[in-house]
């Protein structure tokens, strides 16, 4: 939660981090703020609501200064308010904040003992008092920065500015992201990578325990100890353009829109049609690892947890092993039973959910093998897993996710196919006739976008039903989850997922002419127990809207209204049953005039327990 972003050099400072601060809204937006030298005093000005209101506050004021420091806050210990805006300063520290401080209140005490005036209730303000402890006590900035964060028990990205050192601007992480960001005689600290696309391709990665030391003559990054560490830029391929809207009224009907582009990234040099095979970059098992493996564990949160109950239906059925689905916060408290015959595979797209990390923490001390399924490059979990595949998805800035979950089911049925050969479960031919079903999909989801005027009447229809019900089976099922969650979290209809046989087992209660029921109804092996599921929802007068395949012309007779699914195999069937459910929230998201991009109370990264 939170977004940094700071910034060094000749552009004007202001200007900067406003535009940082505007692709990084995304992981909060309760206040927001900045803090700029300007002729040697640090000046500070932030606001509580969105960033627009920190604009309207700044208004047509310049600043001369060439260093400063901004935040976008999901408010953790203390209320959205001015006073608990970020950046924080005390004495000659003012400081941007992404994380949690744990032992904050033992050392709001100690420092209150030594008659520190606090003005905020967060948390983030001590750590401003606690360098300014160390500061005044003689200690160079980096010193005194390295001296006060030992004393912090938690996780931690800053931006630090120090009134005395205008030159510079530092920065530290553990546990939260960071990056410092390369330019021409310019240097940028931020969140993330987007933040500062527009300005340069070239980023460090923070590792934790590390201070950054950015001046006008280039960037230092140094241990624990202050020793300095060398660390070599990376060059990132994404561009600027990615993180714009484009043309479209919300980020996340773009990023509808570019899924069929973001799946053929994300399969591009991945296949061997010759060998009926994927060909996974960094994924490397031991050679008997696979043949002895007992269990994997598919860990995630949100969406991710979604796509891996799907992964657990692909990795059952190409490869013959029994998968486990886990949410990361349920795991990682459950004295989990994994172990060296396992393999834990943890989905996220962000990579930084705490508890996912958490869950592959736990699973790692267990001595267990550890693969991650990332969205963005370098991320903790990237890091930390002993494997890591990434979707190539592109930046997603909607807090709705939609390409990174297809690109998630994208990989999973890459995964799932090598494991599957790997192991001779599947032959070269069967490896094959995979393949060639997949490389046709993102040619089917173009087909499937174009029912989008479909989509945006039946929205239209229904948009005064205040409860929603998804039905699906087997495979299909998580897509009810999915399809339930996009409606809950952008148009705040409260909507339930089911297994379509379970509803009879105490959701059936619920219908009546009122509510509207999405079932999943496309042909495959248990297309007729659907078919009987509709059959109880119009007994009971409710409304059913179908996503069914094309070759199903009774249903029309059957349902209220028909949304047809373009025909492929039932494992790839997931991915064209997404987007209509996407299309269908959006709408009525958009039809309600919410806030579709950035809904009330969430964050796009979840980097809190
Ligand atoms: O970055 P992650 O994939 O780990 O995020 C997990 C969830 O927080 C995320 O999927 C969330 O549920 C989305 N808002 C759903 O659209």
């Amino acid at each position: 939660m939170c977004g940094i972003v700071g910034y060094i050099g000749p552009r004007e400072t202001a200007k900067v981090l406003i535009e940082g601060l505007k692709r990084l809204e995304y992981r909060g937006y309760d206040s927001a703020g900045i803090a700029i030298f300007n002729q040697g005093k640090v000046e500070i000005r932030r606001k509580e609501g969105k960033l627009i209101k920190l604009e309207e506050l700044i208004g047509e004021e310049t600043f001369d200064g060439k260093v400063g420091i901004g935040h976008t806050r999901w408010a953790t210990h203390g209320r959205p308010s001015d006073e608990n805006a970020h950046p924080h300063k005390a004495g000659r520290v003012a400081v941007v904040h992404n994380g949690i401080i744990e032992n904050y209140l033992s050392l709001k005490e100690i420092l209150k003992s030594k008659g520190h005036i606090f003005t905020s209730e967060t948390d983030t303000e001590i750590i401003s008092h606690l360098i300014d402890e160390f500061i005044q006590e003689g200690n160079s900035s980096l010193d005194a920065v390295r001296i006060a964060l030992d004393k912090i028990k938690g996780s931690y990205a800053l931006g630090i500015l120090i009134e005395g050192d205008e030159r510079s601007l530092l920065a530290a992480k553990k546990e939260s992201p960071l990056v410092v960001g390369i330019g021409e005689g310019e240097y940028f600290i931020a969140s993330d990578v987007p933040a500062v696309l527009p300005y340069t391709k070239n980023f460090i990665f923070m590792e934790d325990g590390e201070i950054a030391l950015l001046s006008a003559e280039g960037v230092k990054v140094f241990n624990v100890k202050g020793e300095e560490v060398s660390k070599e830029p990376k060059r990132v391929n994404w561009n600027s353009l990615m993180a714009e809207k484009g043309g479209y009224k919300h980020f996340m009907l773009k990023e509808i829109f570019e899924q069929p582009r973001a799946v053929i990234d994300t399969i591009r040099g991945r296949l061997s049609e010759e060998k009926g095979d994927a060909v996974l970059e960094n994924v490397h098992f031991a050679p008997t690892f696979l043949k002895k493996m007992k269990r994997v564990s598919l860990i995630a949160c949100g969406t991710s947890y979604h796509a891996a109950l799907i992964g657990k239906f692909l990795i059952e059925e190409f490869c013959r092993i029994p998968v486990e689905p886990d949410i990361g916060s349920e795991f990682r408290y459950r004295n989990p039973i994994v172990g060296e015959s396992n393999l834990l595979i943890a989905i996220s797209q962000s990579g930084e959910t705490a508890d996912t990390l958490a869950a592959l923490r736990e699973a790692k001390r267990k001595g267990t093998t550890t693969l991650a399924i990332c969205n963005v490059v370098e991320s903790s979990l990237a890091r930390e897993a002993d494997q890591v595949i990434y979707t190539h998805a592109g930046p997603e800035i909607g807090v709705a996710s939609t390409k990174t979950f297809v690109t998630q089911l994208v990989i999973l049925f890459l995964l799932a196919l090598h494991m599957g050969r790997e192991l001779g479960i599947l032959s070269k031919e069967e490896g094959k006739a995979l393949i060639e079903e997949l490389v046709r999909v993102p040619h089917l989801m173009e087909e499937m976008l174009k029912a989008s005027n479909q989509v945006s009447k039946i929205a239209r229809k229904y948009l005064h039903a205040r409860d929603f019900l998804y039905l699906g089976r087997g495979i299909n099922y998580p897509i009810a989850l999915e399809g339930a969650l996009k409606l809950k979290e952008i148009s705040y209809v409260h909507a339930e997922g089911y297994p379509a046989g379970e509803m009879k087992h105490g959701p059936i209660a619920l219908i009546d002419r009122e509510m509207p029921v999405v079932v999943l109804a496309t042909k495959n092996e248990v297309y007729e127990k659907v078919i009987s599921n509709i059959e109880e929802v119009k007994a009971r007068e409710g409304m059913v809207i179908a996503l069914a395949s094309p070759s199903d012309r009774e249903i029309v007779h059957k349902v209220d209204d028909v949304i047809f699914i373009p025909e492929t195999i039932p494992s790839l069937t997931p991915i064209l049953l997404t987007i209509p459910l996407q299309l269908l929230a959006y709408y009525m998201a958009d039809f309600k005039g919410t806030d579709v991009d950035q809904p009330r109370n969430l964050a796009k990264s979840v980097t809190v327990e």
